[in-house]
């Protein structure tokens, strides 16, 4: 958000916060044709607004996802946690309001952190606390008024409900625009302690502090200006990848989301490659430094996502077995109040495991798409390998297996639309290959290649509903170069979304789409001869 105080576009005229009702059925069980919008894998609020992912962490067995939400409304306003809880990233149930807004202060995003040994004292040995670490967002009823400080609250029921902290706020720095906490306990060579990266938003500025209880924060370094700094930052988030595993070749990588300022203007997720000593990030991917007036190099930085729909992206703390597990928002702030998806407005990316790993070029992010399509094969339709000449070719969407077909079989609630496609083509000498989403009368939403700018590109001019605002049709698109010869696609179609993984995950592009419920068509295409489907298997 551009304007943390209340703006015309982005907040409601002030309403009491209520508490959401608890235990909702799980996102996708919506009849069919009831909510045509309403994502099958996507988790979105039962009811009302919903922006950033805050708090996520993982607890015995259990992925917590919090979010930015108002409770009361389906625009941005009253800003308090919502929460939902997964086994699994995919299913998703919508917990009760954890941290409530108050007359006092709006609970702006941050993270969560599990103490097992209780070095907040919030807890004791034999239950260790959940601690959240948000930002209070005074409001003018507070003698803060007007600032933003960083603020505790805790959770002895596994997250179920919170206190705020009697001493809050904990760390303020007597700023405007001073927030998003990511915190992480940080294991050095000698000493460990809480890290906390936070922004002061407008200065384009990561800051870093430690801290042995949470209460107490020194001041590390700062970060910034640097590369993408055309709009606030926001929602930083600090963590280290071992590239291919290697312990020994570990790299610190630093997420820090803009906005505006993102590659097409609006909002934007930006991230560094560099090392983390525990007291200084440095980055080994700075192209420019300082605050750019010139935006001409916006393609030579580093971008989780080449669309223009995932935003605030954060990782889990305390994943199982190291991963690093990365949701963000899909959405842009530039039409975020606009989409036109009813009682409920806002829904998060599928969840992504980042990984480093060498290539000719160096060092590179991956990004892989926790799988809803990955479990029993049903559904499932797959092309030979064969020559694509000028023209589409239709692809069928394979009906959903029969109710009572045997337990295997049991149909997800899930949109017609909700599928995998995989696809591994060859340009050869055709101009443009690819496929075409979500077609049915003059919709269709485009994912092309063309290969003599060796770009892929995602258009949703064309998409559906798109004249609710006028920044929302677009064309999208990433360099991508051919890995011997052969373009490798990964795409998640949604009720809502598309999300393009182009060649293992290095290229992303997620873009929201808003088809008529009909429009269930899907295409390959190509211009020009001498391209090549080497496979396509499909999965809903
Ligand atoms: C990012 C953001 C954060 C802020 C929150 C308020 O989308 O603007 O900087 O904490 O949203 O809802």
């Amino acid at each position: 958000m551009n304007v943390p105080t209340a703006t015309a576009t982005h907040s409601a005229a002030p309403e009491p916060a209520v508490s959401a009702p608890s235990g909702s059925a799980p996102s996708g069980s919506a009849p069919a044709g009831a909510d045509p919008f309403r994502p099958a894998w996507h988790y979105s609020a039962r009811k009302n607004w919903l922006n950033d992912p805050n708090g996520l962490v993982h607890l015995d067995g259990t992925y917590h996802l919090f979010y930015q939400h108002n409770p009361s409304g389906d625009v941005w306003g009253n800003m308090s946690w919502g929460h939902a809880t997964s086994a699994d990233l995919l299913h998703w149930e919508e917990q009760p309001v954890a941290i409530a807004c108050d007359a006092n202060e709006a609970i702006y995003s941050g993270s969560v952190v599990f103490d097992p040994d209780n070095t907040s004292g919030f807890g004791t040995a034999g239950t260790p606390p959940l601690v959240a670490i948000y930002t209070s967002a005074y409001t003018d009823a507070s003698p803060l008024r007007g600032r933003q400080a960083q603020s505790l609250a805790y959770s002895l029921d596994r997250g179920q409900t919170w206190t705020k902290y009697a001493g809050n706020p904990v760390l303020d720095r007597a700023s405007a625009n001073f927030r998003d906490p990511k915190v992480f306990w940080y294991e050095g060579p000698s000493e460990s302690y809480w890290v906390m990266a936070a922004v002061e938003a407008t200065d384009c500025l990561v800051v870093l502090y430690r801290s042995a209880d949470l209460k107490n924060w020194d001041y590390l370094s700062s970060f910034g200006p640097a590369n993408a700094t055309g709009g606030d930052w926001e929602c930083p988030d600090l963590f280290p990848l071992a590239v291919d595993g290697d312990p020994a070749d570990t790299r610190w990588v630093l997420v820090v989301n803009l906005n505006p300022g993102g590659l097409t203007g609006g909002s934007g997720a930006q991230y560094f490659v560099g090392t983390f000593d525990g007291v200084e990030f440095r980055s080994g991917t700075t192209v420019t430094e300082g605050l750019q007036r010139d935006s001409s190099r916006m393609r030579d930085y580093a971008w989780l996502d080449w669309g223009r729909d995932y935003y605030a992206a954060v990782s889990f703390n305390d994943a199982p077995g190291g991963r690093r597990i990365m949701i963000g928002w899909m959405n842009n702030w530039d039409y975020a109040a606009a989409t036109p998806t009813g009682a409920w407005r806002g829904a998060m990316s599928l969840a992504r495991e980042l990984t480093l790993t060498r290539r000719d070029s160096g060092v590179v992010l991956l990004q892989t798409a926790i799988d809803p399509f990955d479990g029993p094969d049903r559904g499932r339709i797959s092309l030979a390998p064969r020559d694509l000449h000028p023209g589409t070719v239709d692809l069928l969407l394979p009906e959903p297996a029969a109710a009572g077909a045997g337990p295997a079989a049991a149909p997800a609630p899930a949109p017609a639309v909700a599928a995998r496609i995989d696809v591994d083509l060859e340009p050869g000498t055709a101009a443009r290959v690819g496929l075409l989403l979500r077609t049915g009368g003059t919709e269709r939403t485009v994912l092309a290649y063309d290969t003599a700018t060796s770009r892929l590109s995602l258009d949703r001019r064309d998409s559906g509903a798109v004249a609710f605002h006028e920044g929302f049709a677009s064309v999208e698109h990433v360099h991508v170069p051919l890995e011997d010869g052969i373009l490798r696609l990964r795409v998640f179609l949604d009720a809502c979304s598309v999300e393009v993984f182009a060649q293992d995950g290095r290229a992303v592009l997620t873009d929201l789409v808003f088809p008529a419920e009909s429009s269930t068509g899907l295409a390959l295409f190509a211009e020009g001869h001498g391209a090549r489907v080497r496979s396509l298997d499909i999965r809903r």
